[in-house]
């Protein structure tokens, strides 16, 4: 990994965050990036102008009306000179700002005089975050191009626990990095679908799994850091979109699914279905909630549901199909199986049960393809995740060249 003079202009606006950017100054310099600090005013309240300063071996430039640093390089040309524009914490007020083109400061003056690719990392209290004043400036922004890394997951300064923290400065770098290209998926674009379906019986009830979603979101992170261009296509799950992923889409249903993985699927040249996607539904969806009857069971008709993989590969044209099977028992023989009847290029096996797969942190996968197999042991999710977007590059590569 290097950014060996790479000019990067690393905006921070107001939030207890700006503790982490200074960390994040000594990584990316750590690779030999070029790195130059603007903060709002009120940044400077959470840390001093002198330790980015010491730290990015530049001056940090806070105002428009600083003569001084005016005459050794003006504002228009800071924004020429930058390669990337990163604003790390990317405060709600921040974004609001930027949604709306204000250019009431030197670093929103910055951000509209610079042709350079924008990325925020948000961080703020999960209720802010949660707003829908926010989440549209976020839309706004996404729109027009603007990279949004994070928010993570966690707890925060505040006490409170949800989705608002600003992401690691490890993995802020690792996004940048992987914004500069070299990467094994660069230029492709890949689809991955995760978490589980509910299938709704009424109102208030569905038939669900325990897919956690977290294999396909870390699938997600590995190619996007690897220079995808990744959409996400995510069942009812509670985790934050993953650093560099460009598109999430948000479905309930089995047929939700279906029907936007085959609307992305046009335009990817890889699919990865990760996504416990649920065989059957309710024959009908009570429009009321289902009394109890004392006394009786209750016989529930289910409907088969369209298969998105073999509906994918059905097509005369489709995505490069890597598919998953999680089984309790006979995984091997069960993928080959598959692999053949869904009319796979790819499959990922894995043993759900002890401690792996489902609802847990750790898995072990068999990948297998026609005329070849790998077993990757028993590792974290993002760990595995990056290895099996290694093999599943390989193996594009081998079958499309
Ligand atoms: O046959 P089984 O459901 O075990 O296969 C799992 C694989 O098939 C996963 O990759 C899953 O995303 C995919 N699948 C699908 N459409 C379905 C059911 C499963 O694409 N309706």
């Amino acid at each position: 990994m290097s950014l060996a003079q790479r000019r990067i202009l690393l905006g921070v606006s107001g939030g207890i965050a700006a503790y982490k950017s200074c960390d994040l100054v000594r990584r990316l310099r750590g690779l030999g990036a070029e790195v130059r600090v603007v903060m709002t005013e009120n940044a400077t309240r959470f840390v001093g102008p002198a330790t980015f300063q010491a730290l990015s071996g530049e001056p940090v430039r806070i105002s428009l009306w600083d003569d001084s640093a005016e005459a050794a390089m003006g504002h228009i040309e800071l924004a020429r000179w930058a390669e990337r524009i990163l604003i790390a914490p990317a405060s709600a007020e921040l974004l609001a700002r930027l949604a709306h083109g204000h250019a009431n400061d030197l670093l929103s003056t910055l951000c509209l005089a610079s042709a350079a690719p924008l990325h925020v990392a948000p961080a703020m209290n999960q209720q802010m975050w949660a707003h829908p004043a926010v989440q549209a400036n976020l839309q706004t922004l996404r729109q027009r191009g603007v990279l949004v890394w994070g928010p993570a997951v966690g707890e925060q300064a505040c006490g409170d626990v949800g989705s608002g923290r600003m992401l690691e400065p490890e993995a802020l770098r690792d996004a940048m990095v992987a914004s500069f290209g070299g990467g094994m998926l660069d230029g492709l674009r890949v689809l991955i679908s995760a978490g589980p379906t509910y299938e709704d019986i009424d109102p208030v009830r569905f038939i669900g799994n325990r897919s956690s979603g977290r294999m396909g979101f870390a699938l997600a992170e590995a190619a996007a850091l690897e220079g995808a261009q990744v959409t996400l296509v995510a069942g009812p799950v509670g985790l934050p979109t993953p650093a560099g992923v460009g598109v999430r889409v948000d479905v309930r249903s089995a047929a939700q699914m279906h029907a936007a993985v085959l609307n992305a699927a046009a335009e990817a040249d890889i699919y990865i279905g990760t996504a416990a996607v649920g065989d059957y539904r309710p024959a009908e969806v009570a429009k009321r909630k289902v009394k109890k009857q004392a006394g009786a069971d209750l016989v529930l008709q289910l409907a088969e549901n369209p298969d998105i993989l073999a509906s994918l590969s059905a097509q005369a044209a489709h995505p490069f199909l890597v598919g998953f099977a999680a089984e309790t028992h006979d995984v091997l023989i069960y993928a080959h199986e598959k692999l053949q009847r869904k009319g796979l290029d790819m499959i990922a096996a894995n043993q759900v049960g002890e401690g792996l797969g489902f609802e847990a942190s750790e898995n072990a996968l068999s990948v297998v393809w026609d005329g070849g197999s790998i077993d990757l042991a028993r590792a974290s999710k993002s760990v595995l995740a990056r290895q099996l977007v290694g093999i599943v590059a390989e193996r594009f590569r081998a079958a499309r060249p």
